[in-house]
């Protein structure tokens, strides 16, 4: 246990802060069941996010540890989880530490104790990062010189797929289709906007090979910063160590090319309606054509996947225009939900250039962390 702060209103009370290992899990697993509503039910939840996020992370030897905490007698009464992620930042191969799973005993709230945690967690790695959507800690980041990336909100968007799903409870299934079918192309006039010569053929795939490590190279040619999605990378997080249903499909043009990659989630409304959840994009930044082509093919997949929502979490200089262009409409964000902080401090053209992907932290997969 390495002492990483002596000073602050915690340590004043006696209270020490330390950097976490495996040992840790068990007492951090306890505290993250009585902190967050949602793992009441499901208690096992948590605990296979440790596995799959920490101790089957390929990447999380390269950090040292598994998260900051702080102990008052030697028993722990705050946590913040790091997990590590392969990021490809200024033409260069390192890895970021995301946050997870932030809190503190409710005996010891209101002393400080978060604000502590987060300052710890600052200096955990040279890149750390949190995808939170907690409103208690943003306010934390803004006073901590961390870095909000790509502008004031989320760059969350949404639009329909499809009518059937809405009008099934209203008229019944076959009315529902037959009508749905109607109403859809209204909605199909609106996608021809976005329709190139880059026609092809959507598939959802279960593996990725040495043809996702050529898209990737030439990806990584073109972007600043953004999470390493090689071949093995995605594999690992999408089928092998998923926390939540991912699924992963390709977009090919007419001559058999892999253009273009996109991970989705699912999202269960009631009645059956069920909403796309756009997780990632992998698709290089000067092929207009393949990303358009992609994402015409892909609402197409997901009307005929039953879907009636989508939702688009991936976020970019380069895709904002493009989603305006498509007539999406933004999701309400409580504030700013990637926060950066990094020393030496990044150019600001970097956190500009920043593309954001829904498998960046783990905030996405697990609600609200
Ligand atoms: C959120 C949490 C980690 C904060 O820890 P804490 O030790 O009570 O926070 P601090 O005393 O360091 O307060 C830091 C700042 O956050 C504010 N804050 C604390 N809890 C808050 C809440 N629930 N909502 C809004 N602001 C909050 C404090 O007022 C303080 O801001 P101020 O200095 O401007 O007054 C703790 O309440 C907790 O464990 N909650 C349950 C789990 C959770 O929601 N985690 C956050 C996930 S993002």
């Amino acid at each position: 246990m390495t002492t990483l702060h002596s000073e602050g209103k915690a340590a004043r009370e006696g209270l020490v802060t330390c950097r976490l290992s495996e040992r840790d899990i068990p007492a951090c697993v306890a505290m993250a069941q009585e902190s967050f509503s949602d793992f009441q039910g499901n208690p096992e939840t948590v605990t296979q996010w440790f596995e799959a996020r920490i101790i089957r992370n390929p990447w999380q030897p390269l950090l040292d540890g598994i998260g900051v905490g702080i102990r008052k007698a030697g028993e722990l009464v705050a946590f913040r989880a790091m997990f590590a992620q392969p990021w490809w930042i200024n033409g260069q191969e390192t890895v970021v530490a995301f946050a997870a799973h932030t809190a503190v005993d409710q005996a010891y709230r209101g002393q400080g104790l978060g604000f502590a945690l987060v300052e710890a967690s600052s200096s955990f790695a040279g890149l750390t990062g949190s995808t939170s959507a907690g409103t208690a800690t943003q306010k934390i980041y803004a006073k901590q010189g961390f870095v909000p990336v790509g502008g004031d909100g989320n760059g969350f968007h949404q639009c329909r797929v499809g009518y059937a799903g809405s009008l099934h409870r209203r008229v019944g299934g076959t009315a529902a289709r037959v009508l749905g079918r109607l109403l859809d192309l209204t909605l199909d006039a609106r996608w021809a906007r976005i329709r190139t010569s880059a026609r092809g053929e959507f598939r959802p795939i279960e593996r990725c090979d040495h043809e996702v490590d050529r898209l990737w190279a030439n990806v990584q040619a073109e972007e600043s910063s953004c999470l390493l999605r090689s071949a093995r990378y995605l594999n690992w997080r999408v089928f092998d160590e998923p926390t939540c249903d991912l699924r992963l499909g390709s977009f090919r043009d007419r001559t058999g090319k892999l253009r273009a990659l996109a991970a989705w989630a699912t999202l269960d409304f009631p009645e059956g309606v069920r909403c796309a959840v756009l997780r990632d994009v992998l698709v290089c930044r000067s092929d207009e054509e393949a990303v358009r082509g992609l994402f015409a093919e892909l609402l197409l997949y997901w009307r005929r996947d039953g879907f009636t929502w989508a939702r688009f979490e991936v976020s970019s200089t380069a895709l904002e225009g493009l989603y305006r262009e498509m007539g999406l409409d933004a999701v309400h964000s409580h504030g700013n939900r990637y926060w950066i902080h990094a020393h030496p401090s990044l150019d600001s053209e970097i956190a500009d250039d920043w593309f954001r992907s829904g498998l960046d932290g783990d905030y996405f997969d697990c609600g609200s962390r």
